[in-house]
């Protein structure tokens, strides 16, 4: 692997910090250390940062990203806690362990970072320089490991190679101790707690009954074993090159004549801007159409269909969304 090349890397003193807060809330992304492996950290709350964070690493399909947050406390107002949830929350925070909560419904987090899941995965990380950065920041950094997708995770910074345009800063500190990402588990209401993500912690340390529910890690498959994806409840038409009757549209360009109602991923077909828009515009045409429909004294939904979007870079993964909400 090379040296990164055009990102500064900086000490994790506090004036650097405080220049790392500001970037992450200019919307930039930012580098830094946990005791695990290196994040590649963005506002949790700012689709457009984590749109740039799945197209930085490449990531072939929105799999949800883990927030990580100061205390505990700020993890449940993310996501509710559970007894469980609580006790293994004090006993491994801060340390390497994700849970996965319900997700609240105010929870000031991108739906684009959780995949439009109904679940929430947080973190609070225990390295000095995270955490100083999260207190900096004051908000929930959503981060994946600082590799492009399917590389090794970095635990040293020049292993990290990853395109500059959108990282301000890699703040250095001291190694990774742990090396490994976090354990993550699941705690959900009326659910047996699973184990996600064998991780930093052992699971014999893990004093709860745990089921597994799969094994590591990039596929997708954690979640959708878990959960339910977003699936809207009208039905989805993909690639669809002229309106039918009744329909409304999810548009991407110069949005297609006749539709009932149009929400436009982009305009200007920037496939970046369609990513950090992909969940709330499904949400809000589906809420429109349960509108129509109870206007109408009709349980048919009328369909959403939806423009033909490019296969390639964040493309793939909208389209792999997509072709999972249709399937819903
Ligand atoms: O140690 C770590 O966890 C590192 C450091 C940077 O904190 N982060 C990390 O993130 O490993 P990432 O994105 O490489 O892995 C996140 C894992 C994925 O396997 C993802 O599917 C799972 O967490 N995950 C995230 N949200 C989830 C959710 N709502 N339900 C189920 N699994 C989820
Ligand atoms: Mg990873």
């Amino acid at each position: 692997m090379r040296e990164q090349e055009g990102i500064p890397t900086l000490p994790s003193d506090a004036g650097n910090i405080r220049r790392a807060a500001e970037a992450l809330r200019s919307g930039r992304l930012v580098v830094f250390p946990t005791e695990t492996v290196y994040g590649l950290g963005g506002d949790a709350a700012s689709d457009a940062a984590v749109a740039a964070i799945f197209a930085v690493k490449g990531r072939p399909a929105f799999n949800p990203l883990i927030i990580h947050v100061e205390n505990a406390e700020a993890a449940f107002a993310l996501g509710d806690a559970t007894p469980e949830a609580r006790r293994l929350a004090a006993r491994f925070w801060p340390g390497p362990l994700s849970l996965v909560l319900r997700r609240r419904p105010d929870a000031p987090v991108s739906l684009l970072a959780t995949a439009g899941l109904e679940t929430i995965a947080v973190r609070v990380p225990s390295h000095p320089v995270a955490r100083a950065l999260l207190r900096e920041f004051g908000g929930g950094i959503a981060a994946p490991s600082a590799n492009i997708s399917g590389r090794l995770s970095p635990t040293r910074p020049q292993h990290i190679t990853l395109p500059a345009p959108d990282i301000a800063h890699i703040l250095v500190g001291d190694p990774p101790t742990v090396g490994l990402e976090s354990t993550v588990i699941a705690c959900l209401p009326d659910t047996p707690v699973s184990m996600l993500r064998p991780g930093g912690i052992p699971l014999e340390n893990i004093e709860i009954p745990l089921t597994t529910a799969t094994s590591e890690s990039e596929t997708p498959s954690s979640p959708g074993m878990l959960t339910h994806h977003y699936a809207p409840r009208a039905p989805l038409r993909l690639n669809a090159t002229s309106m039918r009757n009744d329909e409304l549209l999810l548009a991407f360009g110069t949005p297609l004549p006749n539709a009932r109602s149009t929400c436009n991923l982009s305009p200007s077909a920037d496939l970046r801007e369609a990513a950090a828009n992909l969940f709330a515009h499904l949400a809000h045409l589906d809420a429109e159409a349960t509108r129509l429909a109870e206007a109408a004294h009709t349980s048919d939904l009328p369909t959403i269909a939806v423009m033909p979007i490019p296969n390639r870079d964040l493309g793939r993964a909208i389209n792999d969304r997509l072709t999972r909400a249709a399937r819903g």
